[in-house]
């Protein structure tokens, strides 16, 4: 993630680095993630703007998980409980697109989704079970590293679900100061789910960023799944 010094996280009129976006995929590489996972928000721009068909079919689609692919070099996740997004193919460059979706989705929104060669997992019935998720992006394409990129409320609720074991922080030298934007975890409401971290190391990189990381303490990552 790229917070601002004060932890919020939209970007636009920010007077940036030159080169922030090769500093951020060389930071993500280091990583050596098989996949990354971002909110439905953060993945509208990436998605695209296909429409979504008027009808399907008559045949029903079960509501089972569907796996377009299971041997792409990377994926590209989404979580989107309510079924927004409008894919216009199933891949980001090289990364093969996956949504989470709950079970209230219509059935001609998982037609779609077959349509643009989209995998789709349901997350829950009603409401996204994190641990869930990931026990089934492990088991149905192997994933074991996965990147958290945001936006605040998809980190937010991957923190209250005690399944973060590392954060790093691209710090932008910039103090933004706007009331209401999405910050670095914005999690559901209910009681703030602070965890203690461990402080890995802190770099200095091009353009008066600051590289620091930090460990989720073993105690805290207390639902694994
Ligand atoms: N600076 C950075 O490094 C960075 C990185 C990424 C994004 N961003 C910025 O962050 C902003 C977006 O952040 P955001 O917090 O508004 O949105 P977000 O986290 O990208 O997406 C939030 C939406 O995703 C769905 N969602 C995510 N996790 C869920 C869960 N556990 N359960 C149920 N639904 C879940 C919900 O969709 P529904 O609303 O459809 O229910 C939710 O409203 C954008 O401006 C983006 O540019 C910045």
């Amino acid at each position: 993630m790229v917070p601002s010094v004060d932890g919020r996280i939209v970007t636009e009129g920010w007077p940036l680095p030159r080169g922030l976006l090769s500093e951020y995929e060389r930071t993500a590489a280091t990583f050596d993630a098989d996949a990354w996972i971002i909110g439905r928000v953060s993945m509208e721009p990436y998605a695209g703007r296909a429409a979504l068909p008027a009808r399907t079919g008559r045949a029903r689609i079960p509501r089972t998980d569907f796996i377009a692919r299971s041997d792409a070099p990377s994926y590209a996740i989404a979580v989107d409980p309510g079924g927004k997004l409008r894919w216009e193919s199933g891949s980001i460059d090289e990364a093969h697109a996956v949504t989470v979706l709950t079970e209230r989705v219509p059935e001609r929104y998982l037609a779609f989704l077959r349509a643009q060669g989209v995998s789709y997992l349901f997350g829950g019935r009603d409401r996204i079970d994190v641990p869930v998720v990931l026990r089934k992006l492990r088991e149905r394409f192997g994933i074991r590293r996965l990147l958290l990129e945001g936006g605040g409320k998809i980190n937010g609720s991957f923190l209250a679900a005690g399944v973060i074991d590392e954060l790093s922080l691209l710090v932008a030298p910039v103090a933004d100061g706007g009331v209401g934007t999405p910050t670095l975890f914005d999690a559901p409401p209910g009681p703030a789910p602070a965890r203690h971290l461990k402080l890995l190391s802190v770099e200095r990189r091009r353009g008066d960023l600051l590289w620091v990381r930090y460990g989720v303490r073993r105690s805290e990552v207390d639902r694994r799944p």
